[in-house]
């Protein structure tokens, strides 16, 4: 049966690490995974921008030696000039996958019900999958073995965050979010994690004080307060958050050996200072990397077994 990628949710925690595995793997041996993709397409379909995601997918699926097809609403206007119940019945009998970013998570989830073949979340309003996928490697690279180590969200309780939370949770990785009043994660992906934690012995917070926060901290990470779509409430957003910047000052209060990751883009200046992420604790650039090699495990683990 075809399985999505619509949420780390739906992963166990087997499956994920056998997933960082496989993108430390592809990454060490990118040769011995070129013929995985051969004869198949992947369709590449943004609502929104992106530079990262679809960038990474993009080569990815070439050095799997696949053909991928870019989609934009300029294109194809899902939704609006033919629903996404007859783009997913269209796509379906020319495409091996479908990697989809959407505004509302419930399109991503319709196109995977609607469709046979495999659909993969490319960021919604809800998660950013792949975005977990590629940052826990990243801190596995860094950190060795996740077990006892704090990872901490400083910032908006968004989709990065849900995945993070998520991920950790199934990593068995000590999280804490923290996030002003108003702005938590979800309280679904708060208990969809804790029930995960519980299996993993992983501990899940989520607060309000970034600086009790990240005491101890082996990760601090942040992302923007003003996310794709929320355009209308940035300047709300920016007066809720400016006590939760990364800078110089709250790094100090991590340990030492703490490393800063943020999924990029940045808004330096807002939620993080040019010191902080210009600097040698900061991880940003390998974590963009990552991406590379652990969306094509991802695909390698829905697609190439088909
Ligand atoms: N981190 C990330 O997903 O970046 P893009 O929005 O540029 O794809
Ligand atoms: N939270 C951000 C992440 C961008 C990769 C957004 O949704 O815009």
């Amino acid at each position: 049966m075809k399985r999505d990628f619509l949420s780390i949710a739906d992963w166990s925690s087997e499956e994920l690490s056998d997933i960082v595995e496989l993108s430390s793997k592809m990454k060490a041996h990118p040769e011995s995974y070129s013929g995985a993709l051969r004869g198949k397409s992947v369709a590449l379909i943004f609502e929104k921008q992106s530079l990262r995601t679809h960038v990474t997918f993009d080569v990815g699926i070439y050095q799997l030696g696949g053909h991928s097809v870019y989609l934009t609403q300029v294109d194809i206007n899902l939704g609006k000039r033919e629903s996404i119940h007859d783009v997913s019945k269209n796509l379906e009998r020319w495409m091996n996958a479908v990697v989809v970013r959407t505004y509302a998570h419930q399109s991503c989830v319709d196109m995977g019900k609607y469709m046979k073949v495999p659909v993969v979340n490319a960021l919604t309003d809800y998660e950013h999958p792949c975005q977990a996928v590629g940052d826990f490697l990243t801190a596995k690279e860094h950190l060795g073995d996740l077990k006892n180590k704090k990872f901490v969200f400083v910032g908006d309780g968004n989709n990065v965050c849900n995945s993070l939370m998520l991920m950790a949770a199934k990593m068995g990785m000590n999280f804490v979010a923290a996030t002003p009043v108003g702005y938590a994660p979800p309280e679904e992906v708060v208990k969809l994690s804790r029930e995960a934690a519980q299996k993993t012995g992983a501990k899940i917070e989520v607060v309000n004080d970034p600086k009790a926060a990240v005491r101890d901290a082996d990760v601090i990470y942040t992302d923007v307060w003003v996310s794709m779509g929320q355009e209308a409430e940035k300047e709300q957003k920016l007066k809720a958050f400016h006590a939760y910047q990364v800078n110089k000052e709250l790094m100090k209060l991590a340990k030492a050996s703490a490393i800063f990751m943020h999924c990029l883009p940045a808004h330096r200046g807002e939620e993080v200072t040019d010191d902080v992420i210009d600097s040698s604790q900061s991880v940003v650039w390998d974590e963009a990397e990552n991406r590379l090699h652990s969306q094509k495990a991802i695909l390698y683990t829905l697609v190439a077994g088909m």
